[in-house]
Formats: structure tokens, C-alpha cells, sequence
């Protein structure tokens, strides 16, 4: 299987550096490599295959994660809504963020990642909302995404890989656990 990624851990240098962003005549390039996250993402949530595989289970994923410090981030999760299973799919080359919220988003249960093994417990905030501008690799097109919500934090969390800044930068060491007003819990 190509896509049986060795994922980087937070211990190797290359998860702290800057990506740089994909070129156009190595769009294809970056387009294959997203796919195989992608691919890699959904076999992570089947627990047959990700025990088999004895992968952990991620709902988003960037390239310098598997070795390659460009700017490509997959996102992948489904859910439940109007008793109807939603999908999120996000396969997105050199994202940027163009707008976000003043509003703030955590994640009660903390965040995780990947690429770090250990436990980091505290709340990691972020912008509510946000506005993501990337080429699409389903459809090579440049456009922009709105994101509210869980997916805007997998969003942020991915595009913070890029600048090889990890979940657990953002949790406050002093008070990790520290409730900032208005921000909206999930
Ligand atoms: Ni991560």
C-alpha cells in the first residue's frame, strides 16, 4: 500500500520547520500525495484497517508529517446531522488563511495530533470561524472555504503544521486549563 505513510513525530527537527508553498508544475505532485492522506485519514477511522496497520486514528494531516515540508494539509471526519452521516473533506494545496473571527473555539477534551505521542492536557483556542483560501486538488481550482467550528479548528490545527507550530504551543503553561470569556467551547 502507498499510503502507508511512517508518520514524523514531534521529536524530528523537520516538524518545526516552514513549509514552502507547491509550485505549479508540481501541482500533480502534491495532488497524488494528498489523496494518499486522504486515503491514509479514512483507513486511520476504520478500526479493522487501523488496527491491522496499528495506525492511530487522525482526522486531519500535513505534509510534513510524512516527511514532506510543503504546503498540503488533508482533512477528513463525518458526522451526524438531520439523521444523516455529513462529510468533511478537505484535500487543500498551499492554504492560507485569509479572514478569521475574533470569536474563539476549543475543544473541551484538548486537542491531538499525530505526531505527538505524549498526552498535553489544556485548552488550545483558536478562531471560530475562518476563511481559507487553496487550490482544491479535486478540481486543481483556486477558491475560498468557509470554516466554522470543530472543522475550522482541524483546519487551523493542519495550516499551523505548515508553520511547523504544533497543538500544544498554544496551551498556556501556567493555566492550561483557563476559560477565556466568550469563546465558544465544543
Ligand atoms: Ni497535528
Amino acid at each position: 500500500m502507498n499510503n502507508m505513510f511512517r508518520i514524523v513525530k514531534d521529536t524530528a527537527k523537520s516538524i518545526r520547520a516552514r513549509s514552502v508553498d507547491v509550485s505549479e508544475d508540481k501541482l500533480n505532485d502534491a495532488i497524488a500525495l494528498v489523496n494518499d492522506m486522504h486515503d491514509y485519514l479514512v483507513m486511520s477511522q476504520n478500526e479493522e484497517l487501523a488496527s491491522k496497520y496499528k495506525i492511530r486514528e487522525g482526522v486531519g494531516l500535513a505534509a510534513p508529517q510524512v516527511g514532506r515540508n510543503i504546503d498540503v494539509i488533508a482533512v477528513y471526519f463525518t458526522y451526524e446531522e438531520d439523521g444523516e452521516t455529513k462529510v468533511v473533506d478537505h484535500r487543500l494545496i498551499n492554504p492560507h488563511i485569509i479572514s478569521e473571527s475574533v470569536k474563539l473555539a476549543y475543544l473541551q477534551a484538548g486537542e491531538g495530533c499525530l505526531s505527538v505521542d505524549e498526552n498535553h492536557e489544556g485548552y488550545v483556542y483558536r478562531h471560530f470561524k475562518i476563511l481559507v483560501k487553496a487550490i482544491d486538488a479535486k478540481d486543481k481550482k483556486e477558491k475560498v472555504i468557509t470554516a466554522r467550528g470543530y472543522e475550522a479548528i482541524v483546519l487551523q490545527h493542519e495550516i499551523d503544521h505548515l508553520s511547523g507550530v504544533l497543538y500544544y504551543d498554544h496551551i498556556d503553561k501556567k493555566d492550561p486549563f483557563k476559560v477565556i470569556e466568550g469563546s465558544v467551547r465544543l
